[in-house]
């Protein structure tokens, strides 16, 4: 067997992203043990960054170990018990996973469609929550990765400050790259994942759990199932006791330290205009190139364009040869759409204009 030595893509799919080689120097530096006071002390100021970056004062804020996934998993296990109501919108893949997750917590749960493509009617999810008043909770995916879509999140924040319902966001795709005020919103618990736009490798969920969301994971009458995910141990470990939970993936934690500078060091005003512009120039091109957008226009989400090639092109094989010839790699569709749209990311590092040219010069090469 030979050293490994992947080629060098470039990464604009729908994540991971490039990571930068600060994040992979912070990666490599020595190891101490999880509970080493060095490494407390990286522990607080990550989830010091993190606070910064989700834009909240939510004390119960760190990385979850594991994907995104992980993340939207540890939200609904801690804050559902057999029996409760949860209202989820759905427009593509990742709501669906949300329904998939909560039912498995033995919930209940309404569901509040739209069509692939558009966003979820922030009305219609009042409706719901006004026929379900009783709903422990009302779960929106921010950015729908599979179908390229920002979800408007305010108003249904504003609506349920004054109820006894909890908003659920997932915001793995947008947090970093797209404006996201988790407090200023309402949001009670939120979830990413460090692959798309801060730009660390796939491995860790930030979440973050405000002081409405505590309050109902202290009162629950039953045991969270899920022994690794149970926010009333992790909350020991990130906490001041120090508890050992399970053993922390240093590296991980590190390289997410080091994506967070990054982050901050560049602001994030800054951050949201630089993804925003580097996705109107992807469009622009694109335009020029005859593609169109699946998206609903007005609800394009920056760090991922969803769009249909020409009808001439080959979509998955002209994809294909992208990766084969030009290193680059785009992202194919998923469920309906799945071989007649690409998905493009522009996320963390990615999204600037050269990275945009290098990808328009290679398909005028197809199209
Ligand atoms: C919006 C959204 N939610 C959840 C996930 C799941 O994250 P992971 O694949 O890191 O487990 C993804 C992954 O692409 C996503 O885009």
């Amino acid at each position: 067997m030979q050293e490994l030595n992947p080629p060098q893509r470039l990464l604009l799919g729908p994540g991971p992203s490039n990571v930068p080689y600060r994040v992979l120097r912070a990666m490599s530096t020595p190891l101490v043990g999880h509970l080493d006071p060095k490494f407390m002390e990286v522990m607080d100021e990550v989830c010091q960054m993190l606070r910064q970056v989700f834009q909240t004062d939510n004390r119960l804020t760190f990385p979850v170990s594991g994907t995104g996934s992980a993340g939207m998993e540890a939200a609904f296990v801690n804050l559902l018990e057999p029996g409760d109501t949860v209202i989820i919108g759905v427009c593509g893949v990742f709501g669906t996973r949300m329904v998939d997750v909560a039912q498995r917590c033995g919930a209940e749960v309404i569901t509040v469609e739209a069509p692939w493509g558009q966003p979820v009617d922030l009305e219609r999810m009042v409706e719901a929550h006004k026929a379900h008043p009783e709903a422990k909770l009302c779960a929106l995916v921010h950015a729908e990765t599979s179908t390229g879509v920002l979800q408007p999140l305010r108003e249904l924040g504003e609506y349920l400050r004054d109820t006894d319902t909890l908003l659920l966001v997932d915001a793995v795709t947008s947090l970093g790259g797209v404006e996201l005020k988790v407090d200023r919103w309402g949001i009670d618990v939120c979830y990413s994942g460090t692959q798309k736009c801060l730009n660390v490798p796939p491995g860790l969920a930030p979440i973050t759990f405000g002081p409405r969301a505590v309050e109902v994971v202290q009162k629950r009458k039953t045991k969270v199932q899920s022994w690794y995910l149970d926010l009333t141990m992790l909350m020991k470990y990130w906490g001041e006791e120090r508890l050992y939970h399970h053993t922390a993936p240093v590296s991980m934690i590190y390289g997410l330290r080091e994506g967070l500078r990054i982050v901050l060091e560049e602001g994030l005003p800054q951050r949201v205009a630089r993804h925003a512009a580097a996705a109107r120039e992807l469009r622009q091109g694109l335009r020029e190139l005859g593609f169109s957008f699946y998206a609903a226009e007005g609800h394009r989400l920056a760090p991922l364009t969803s769009t249909y090639p020409p009808e001439h092109v080959a979509v998955e094989e002209v994809r294909r040869r992208l990766l084969e010839e030009y290193d680059i790699e785009v992202g194919g569709g998923l469920g309906p759409v799945a071989g007649k749209i690409w998905r493009i990311g522009l996320m963390g590092i990615n999204a600037c204009v050269q990275k945009v040219a290098v990808l328009l010069r290679a398909l005028r090469d197809f199209v």
